[in-house]
């Protein structure tokens, strides 16, 4: 292992959300940050910029763009043409922009439960009605798309709807069916697939992204796809991100909505990003590596030492979707925070009917994802 991602690093004394959120004595395995450092390939980018001293507005490069390219193409089997990508501070303020270019108030955007919080946000800020269509949880956890369901979900004026893929908080990484009949409903009801691919390179083994615009050219034509090596490279703070858009009318409308509200990416993200995709390949190797013993040290804990708790191994994403509702609790995020004093998203986060989950982030050093075990295993023997 060239790279070491068991060292414990003090993330306190820096200005860590996922650290200084909670009391100190709490660990903290909430926020989709990890606990590892960046790349040094990519540490030694930000470096060099730093070294220049000047950090004026900043102009895309055209090696940003080819490294997006080539990352797609080389990782993911997609190939982007350079005038499709546009890259902007972040998938949020993106999945925002899109929403509210392609709609007019009223109308309706479809977003996919449980959900990543910011979703649940998207209607407001676009005067949109937003429709939940869930996601169907079968007796052993796993959740898949009821075909059916989403398609009677979408009314004639949704005009945008909102794919998180991998999914977050799930896990799962959509198979080619269900991603060609999401697509398929979509186009029929001329429905804008904005497509949130933030987690995908983060794929555990057995399992392949398929980025959904790859599928054909024309779910290409109707899609805006959003992807970054922030949640991949451990990058989240610099806020830099890239956004796919193949229909020349669907990057118009898109970048017009953009303009007075969204500024350019910041230098050290866009630094970041390039050098990531350049230079992060063999990190991102062993990072997957380490992450497939994390995964399985968390389900083997469950699974023996967690009675009450069921996970249906994540497919994707260094998340993990906890089934609680064995323990009986309201909330089993903050009986863990108070008693365990290890600090989880509770399900409630990603839609109301979800409060009986809580959501973990084994995106850190063994050491501590089994200090958080323990401390879980002792707070729930204790009861
Ligand atoms: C599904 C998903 N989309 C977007 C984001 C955040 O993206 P950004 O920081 O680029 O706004 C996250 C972060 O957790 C996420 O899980």
């Amino acid at each position: 292992m060239k790279y070491n991602f068991d060292h414990v690093l003090d993330r306190r004394a820096s200005d860590s959300i996922k650290w200084n959120f909670f009391e100190e004595d709490v660990l903290p395995l909430w926020v989709a940050d990890m606990d590892f450092l960046s790349p040094p390939e990519v540490l030694n980018a930000l470096r060099k910029r730093i070294d220049h001293g000047v950090f004026g507005y900043s102009k895309t490069q055209d090696k940003t763009k080819s490294a997006v390219q080539d990352w797609l193409s080389n990782r993911h089997g997609w190939k982007v043409q350079t005038d499709d990508i546009l890259i902007i501070p972040g998938v949020v303020q993106a999945f925002n922009v899109a929403a509210a270019a392609y709609s007019q108030p009223g109308d309706s955007v479809l977003i996919q439960t449980p959900a990543y919080h910011p979703y649940f946000y998207v209607s407001s800020n676009s005067q949109l009605h937003q429709i939940d269509s869930p996601l169907v949880c079968e007796s052993s956890g796993y959740y898949s798309l009821d075909s059916s369901l989403f398609k009677h979900s979408l009314h004639p004026d949704t005009r945008t709807f909102m794919l998180c893929n991998p999914h977050n908080p799930t896990g799962r990484v959509f198979n080619e069916s269900e991603l060609h009949s999401m697509a398929q409903s979509c186009i029929e009801n001329n429905t804008i697939i904005c497509s949130d691919e933030i987690h995908s390179d983060i794929v555990h083994p057995g399992y392949k992204h398929i980025p959904i615009a790859s599928l054909s050219s024309e779910i290409a034509h109707m899609s805006v796809t959003m992807v970054s090596a922030t949640k991949s490279f451990n990058l989240a703070g610099l806020k830099s991100s890239a956004v796919i858009i193949p229909n020349p009318r669907l990057r118009e409308l898109f970048s017009n909505q953009l303009s007075g509200f969204v500024g350019s990416v910041n230098v050290l993200g866009e630094t970041a990003l390039t050098a990531s995709y350049e230079y992060g390949e063999d990190w991102l190797t062993e990072l997957l590596n380490y992450l497939e013993g994390n995964r399985q040290l968390l389900l083997d804990f469950i699974n023996n030492e967690l009675p009450g708790i069921n996970l249906f191994p994540p497919e994707g994403t260094y998340l993990a979707w906890l089934d609680c509702s064995e323990l009986d609790l309201d909330d089993p995020a903050d009986f863990i925070l108070k008693q365990a004093r290890v600090g989880l998203n509770s399900g409630e986060w990603f839609g109301e009917n979800y409060s009986h989950y809580a959501r973990i982030n084994f995106g850190c050093p063994r050491e501590t994802l089994t200090a958080a075990l323990e401390r879980i295993k002792s707070a729930l023997l204790l009861r």
